[in-house]
């Protein structure tokens, strides 16, 4: 077997010799059409069939493995055009300011944005367009602080197309500052709109330390 290996190797090499020890020295037997002989004997042929189909399986292999790559790199690319990411406050100023009460339940317009990753989030009207649709995280902090001797209302609503998720809700008189927070994951459809409503009667206050949050991202894509 070694010998017929060993031929498969000079296989082309024609003119090639080496010394024998005590021997004279021999030139190569012509291997050219070694594939030509009976092939049911010619180890160097099974071996030449055998590479050629591994060759061939490697190519195949080698094609789809390029496929699942290309394809690999589409969802990638998909995912990096659609990453969506919003974090605002309510303001940066360098003293508390209130925004409310009002008569009717009125958006909060978030002015201070720590990231908007997509452009989705509307410092203009406070809402959050969901560029496509998914899972999203959302989350919601108010904070409210009474002058003395007036009554505390902080409450709002966070907003999914018009209906309430979830509401925040600080209303008693017993002192004059108070927060809530909520946290939701919600499955949302493309174009579908978030914004933070501040309901009627109620107010929240904010400076740079950055009170009031409204934040919210893509957590999974579904289409
Ligand atoms: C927000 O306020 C802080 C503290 O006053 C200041 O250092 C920072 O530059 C402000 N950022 C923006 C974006 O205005």
């Amino acid at each position: 077997m070694r010998a017929i290996v060993l031929l498969c190797l000079l296989h082309g090499a024609h003119g090639y010799s080496w010394d024998a020890p005590g021997t004279n020295v021999q030139p190569l037997p012509d291997t050219s059409n070694v594939c030509l002989l009976d092939q049911a004997s010619c180890g160097c042929c099974v071996i030449q069939k055998q590479l050629q189909v591994l060759e061939r399986y490697i190519d195949v292999d080698i094609s789809e493995m390029s496929a699942v790559l290309n394809n690999a790199k589409t969802t990638l690319n998909n995912i990096r055009a659609s990453r969506s990411a919003f974090s605002v406050a309510l303001s940066n100023s360098s003293s508390v300011s209130c925004y409310g009460p009002f008569a009717v339940n009125k958006p909060v317009l978030y002015q201070h944005v720590f990231i908007n990753l997509g452009g989705s989030y509307s410092a203009a009207t406070g809402v959050f367009t969901a560029p496509r649709s998914g899972a999203y995280g959302l989350a919601v902090t108010i904070y409210g602080v009474a002058a003395p001797g007036t009554a505390l209302s902080t409450c709002a609503s966070l907003l999914v197309n018009g209906q309430a998720a979830a509401t925040l809700f600080e209303q008693n008189g017993q002192d004059l500052e108070d927060s809530s927070s909520a946290v939701v994951t919600v499955k949302l459809k493309a174009g579908a709109q978030v914004s933070v409503n501040l309901i009627k009667g109620c107010f929240v206050c904010d400076d740079y330390n950055h009170y009031n949050t409204f934040t919210g991202f893509l957590l999974y894509a579904t289409d």
